[in-house]
């Protein structure tokens, strides 16, 4: 049987966290949780750290600093690839993403190397979210798409389900992308490394408490990154055929 870690990152998510924790461990009770915190000033690292003594299946690393999502990603990684777990889930500490959906994204893990949540296949929804946040994520993947010709209808998202094996094949250590954009990066890799991808409906739902850390500089960040990797990839495209190779 697999072994599974739900990596949840957390910047001041005290009120949401909890319940999240709890939620996941009722629909999956085989899987641990890897709470990656970076030193959130509402006390979520220290309520997490209590609650990893009462029950085995909660670890929590505490990094110092908002260092953002990514590098939270990355050391959650690193953190599960050295205990061996076989798969590794991203998931928001926030119950956008439903943990009663975990059962089906881990069900479809033998298909793929990276399985996907996703809020833009038949069948996926977003509930509560406001108009400039739908205009968006649309917005982001459909640039994504153009961009990078990446055939992933949600590319942001971050409910995922990866297998360790395809983590390791990827050379971690050079990814740069801080913010949101982070997503994108991971699908990309995965896909110019050979890897496959299936995206599974899910109904995400707007954080209840707490607030979004979605700004600006996130926004900038993908849209730079995406414009740059966007026209690598196009420059690599176009000097293929001018050697006449497809
Ligand atoms: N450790 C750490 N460090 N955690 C962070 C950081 C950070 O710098 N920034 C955000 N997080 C955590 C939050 O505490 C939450 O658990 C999760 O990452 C997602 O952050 P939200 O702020 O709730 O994101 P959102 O709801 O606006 O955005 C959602 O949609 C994006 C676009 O589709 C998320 O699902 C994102 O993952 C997704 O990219
Ligand atoms: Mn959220």
């Amino acid at each position: 049987m697999s072994r599974t870690l739900v990596i949840i990152p957390t910047y001041n998510e005290r009120e949401s966290l909890p319940r999240q924790l709890d939620a996941v461990l009722a629909a999956a009770p085989e899987v641990d949780i890897l709470v990656v915190d970076d030193g959130s000033p509402d006390g979520t690292g220290d309520w997490a750290e209590s609650r990893s003594r009462d029950d085995a299946r909660v670890q929590v690393l505490r990094r110092t600093a908002k260092d953002g999502l990514g590098a939270a990603y990355l050391a959650g990684f690193a953190w599960g690839l050295e205990r061996g777990y076989d798969l590794l889930c991203e998931m928001d500490a926030d119950g956008s993403h439903r943990a009663v959906d975990l059962p089906r994204l881990l069900a479809r893990a033998g298909e793929a190397d990276l399985v996907i949540g996703s809020r833009w296949v038949d069948g996926g929804e977003v509930v509560n979210w406001p108009r400039h946040r739908l205009w968006l994520s649309t917005g982001a993947n459909t640039y994504v798409r153009l961009a990078l010709g990446l055939r992933v209808k949600d590319a942001t998202a971050g409910f995922r389900v990866y297998r360790a094996t395809m983590l390791r094949r990827l050379d971690l250590a050079a990814v740069e992308s801080q913010g949101y954009c982070f997503q994108v990066d991971m699908a990309w890799r995965v896909i110019r490394a050979g890897g496959s991808v299936v995206e599974v409906p899910i109904t995400f739902v707007e954080r209840e408490a707490g607030t979004s850390k979605m700004s600006g500089a996130i926004i900038r960040e993908a849209l730079i990154k995406v414009t740059a990797w966007g026209a690598a990839h196009r420059a690599r495209q176009a000097a293929g055929l001018v050697r006449g190779r497809h």
